[in-house]
């Protein structure tokens, strides 16, 4: 027998690929050695004659690319999103998908929180004043940032990183609220309530995305949802940039009809809508939510042993349903 020939379409940490390394029945291996996207054209040949592949999200895996690989059967996903994978087209053509989830939960809670504190207090905007020479010294009134003790956290979406922010939160003496569309008996140990989005988005002081991306979830921040914040509100992203209209968010920070937001996706990534990167009440990272050594490290191994269990016709605890399902 042959094996299976495999293509990782980029660089990930190696312990995370020993899995695949090691397994007798992988014939074939094969890293992207470049350090960047692989273009369509590439994506297209290096995965003509594969039997598996781990993509990242930002390989767009559609109906016509999956047209032009007969031969490949399962994919494993260096993410827990999957929206770059068309999940319909791949049950259609009997692909099946894998993810990476739970291992990055915390991180990506990590740095949701994080966001919002530093916003909250301006952490960003002062660190570039220190820096500049334009500190004058302690003053009364000076840079004065938002309370988070005791001000209410609305989670949109509330799944387990969305989760596991709510249960950080509760340390800090906040008010939870969160929108799902099933209640979530989980989560009310941390006394979280359910309530409607216009709810949610009228009473919380820290409105934190946590939805996956699809046609429904696209947009779900638009202009409506954010005239219904709170002027002294803020609005973190660490889950995926179309979720908000980068635009209208623009519009309602430079209006200060919020008062900041956190943002660690950007709608068509790594391009920022005009004007996001001069605003003073936006705090920008590069889209880390889950770039922490260990975390990386599992994500890859979840991605490479979900692999190597679909194409040996297992279905594995994070096998994508929508997908195909793994024929023995
Ligand atoms: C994911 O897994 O979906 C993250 O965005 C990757 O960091």
């Amino acid at each position: 027998m042959g094996g299976f020939s495999i293509f990782v379409t980029r660089a990930l940490p190696e312990e995370g690929l020993e899995p695949l390394r090691t397994a007798r029945d992988v014939a074939r291996l094969d890293v992207s050695p470049l350090d960047r996207p692989l273009g369509r054209d590439e994506l297209l040949r290096e995965l003509a004659s594969r039997d598996g592949a781990i993509v990242l999200l930002m390989d767009r895996i559609d109906d016509e690319l999956l047209g032009h690989l007969p031969r490949l059967r399962a994919i494993g996903c260096f993410s827990v999103g999957t929206d770059n994978v068309d999940l319909e087209a791949a049950r259609r053509r009997g692909v099946s998908v894998a993810n990476a989830p739970d291992v990055l939960t915390d991180a990506t809670a990590d740095m949701a929180f994080a966001l919002l504190l530093a916003c909250a207090r301006r952490v960003v905007e002062g660190d570039s004043i220190v820096r500049t020479g334009k500190f004058e010294g302690w003053s009364p009134l000076y840079h004065l940032g938002l309370d988070v003790s005791g001000k209410t956290l609305g989670v949109l979406g509330a799944g387990r990183i969305g989760q596991a922010l709510l249960r950080r939160a509760r340390g800090f003496g906040m008010r939870l609220l969160y929108t799902s569309r099933e209640a979530k008996p989980e989560i009310d140990c941390v006394g979280a309530e359910r309530v409607s989005k216009e709810t949610l988005l009228r009473e919380s002081d820290f409105v934190s995305v946590h939805l996956a991306l699809a046609k429904e979830t696209r947009h779900a921040i638009d202009e409506a949802a954010l005239s219904l914040m709170k002027p002294t509100a803020v609005l973190v992203n660490t889950a995926r940039g179309p979720i908000v209209d980068e635009r209208a968010l623009v519009r309602a920070l430079r209006e200060r009809r919020i008062f900041g937001a956190g943002l660690d996706v950007f709608e068509d990534e790594p391009a920022l809508a005009p004007g996001l990167a001069e605003l003073p009440n936006v705090v920008l990272a590069p889209h880390v939510g889950s770039a922490t050594r260990g975390t990386r490290a599992g994500m890859a191994r979840l991605a490479a042993t979900g692999l190597l269990a679909l194409l040996r016709g297992e279905t594995p605890p994070n096998w994508v349903p929508g997908s195909a399902r793994p024929v023995h």
